[in-house]
């Protein structure tokens, strides 16, 4: 029985929660976004990392390419991830540059699809199997790479898998390399604020139909701003580090899942056609992001994702699974979510990949399966 004190106190704590979103959500879009230029400049701790092995994806330009160099400096071998060889091997030449004696290996992959997310875990295994201490996620997308072609081969919308799947094939695939005290890092965004899932999330299949569970009702019609799409993605990061958290606690495993946002940085991500043209009328988000033109330097806007891969106090462990901006742990919507929900989303992404991997040890995918799939058919 919960008693009235309970109720209260519950009621109490949510309330409190939700202000504290509340206030985070205007700091961060808000001030954080639009006043990128004037923060201050924050302080990134080094540490030595000789000896261990850092993965970072998309790191041939912007966010990456300085989370790869911050990494280096610091003496990790760093396998740059990139889609383009060409230009990540100019991105090499350059750190090398600054950091001659950097230790830094070069594998294409392109996150686009499952099948190549898969290849580069088998890859990776057949090529030794080396100790991962540092999985970067940062490759990502804000706008598909054709405005006449949603979805990708795989029949996913184009952010969601580059953006997102792609997150939880590698972190599947990788996760037995996985050093006892390795850290997973994904580089969210203040659209964890923008984005809201309906409690009917995951309900429809999300083949080749933009997620029915999505808040389009802040979109523009026919289609929903890519802004929209994207800020979807990048919650979903949120949730998987959340989600992982409670994974590997009751695994009693002391991996470490942490999602940042690295605010508004300079980038290549702006230029791209889908974000550099958005219109007022159909993608607010974007339009004011490419028509205000102050960001931070990428150099600045990773260091809070660095800060979390490589400390291991105590004050960053016990925040893992949460949202970090600015070297500080943050509330956000997501901590509001059910188990139930947060259990769906999970299901949802193993239906999507075709793994089975259970969130509770104890619990069987195949019956979490049964239970999304009796959901659809219920419908
Ligand atoms: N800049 C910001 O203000 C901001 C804010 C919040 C979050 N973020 C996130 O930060 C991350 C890095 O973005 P950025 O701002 O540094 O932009 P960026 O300069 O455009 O870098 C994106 C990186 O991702 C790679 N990439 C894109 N699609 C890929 C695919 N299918 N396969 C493999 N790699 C792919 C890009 O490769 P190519 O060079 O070959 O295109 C590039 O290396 C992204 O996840 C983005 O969502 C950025």
């Amino acid at each position: 029985m919960v008693s009235q004190g309970q109720k209260k106190m519950s009621f109490l704590r949510k309330a409190k929660t939700k202000a504290a979103i509340q206030y985070n959500a205007l700091m961060i879009v808000g001030v954080r976004v639009f006043l990128a230029r004037r923060l201050s400049h924050q302080k990134l701790k080094t540490a030595d990392l000789s000896g261990k092995l850092a993965i970072v994806t998309g790191s041939n330009v912007g966010l990456g390419k300085a989370t790869a160099q911050y990494l280096a400096e610091m003496g990790a071998t760093v396998y740059m991830v990139c889609r383009n060889l060409e230009k990540a091997e100019a991105a090499k030449q350059d750190i090398l540059k600054t950091v001659p004696t950097a230790s830094i290996h070069l594998i294409q992959l392109d996150t686009s699809t499952l099948e190549n997310c898969r290849k580069f875990c088998e890859d990776w295994a057949a090529n030794g199997g080396k100790t991962i201490d540092i999985l970067f996620h940062n490759a990502g997308i804000g706008c598909p790479p054709s405005p006449d072609n949603l979805f990708g081969p795989d029949g996913f919308e184009h952010m969601y898998m580059t953006n997102f799947l792609s997150n939880f094939v590698l972190t599947h695939g990788l996760e037995r390399f996985f050093a006892p005290d390795a850290s997973v890092v994904m580089t969210s965004s203040p659209g964890v604020y923008v984005a809201e899932f309906s409690q009917d999330f995951a309900k429809q299949s999300t083949k080749n139909t933009m997620e029915p569970g999505y808040n389009y009702a802040k979109s523009a019609h026919p289609k929903p701003a890519n802004s929209v799409v994207y800020s979807s993605s990048k919650h979903m990061q949120l949730v998987f580090a959340k989600n992982l958290m409670t994974k590997w606690k009751a695994e009693g495993k002391k991996y470490v899942a942490h999602a940042y946002n690295p605010g508004y940085a300079d980038s290549d991500f702006f230029e791209k056609e889908g974000v550099k043209t958005a219109k007022r009328k159909d993608d607010l988000i974007w339009w004011l992001l490419t028509t205000l033109k102050s960001p931070l330097p990428a150099a600045e806007g990773c260091k809070t994702g660095v800060m979390v891969a490589i400390d291991k106090s105590k004050k960053v462990t016990d925040k893992a699974g949460s949202l970090w901006d600015r070297m500080k742990w943050r509330s956000s919507p997501v901590d509001l979510y059910s188990d139930d929900f947060l259990g769906r989303m999970w299901d949802r992404w193993c239906l999507d990949t075709g793994i089975e991997w259970s969130m509770r040890p104890q619990e069987s995918t195949v019956a979490s399966k049964a239970s999304v799939d009796e959901s659809v058919s219920e419908k």
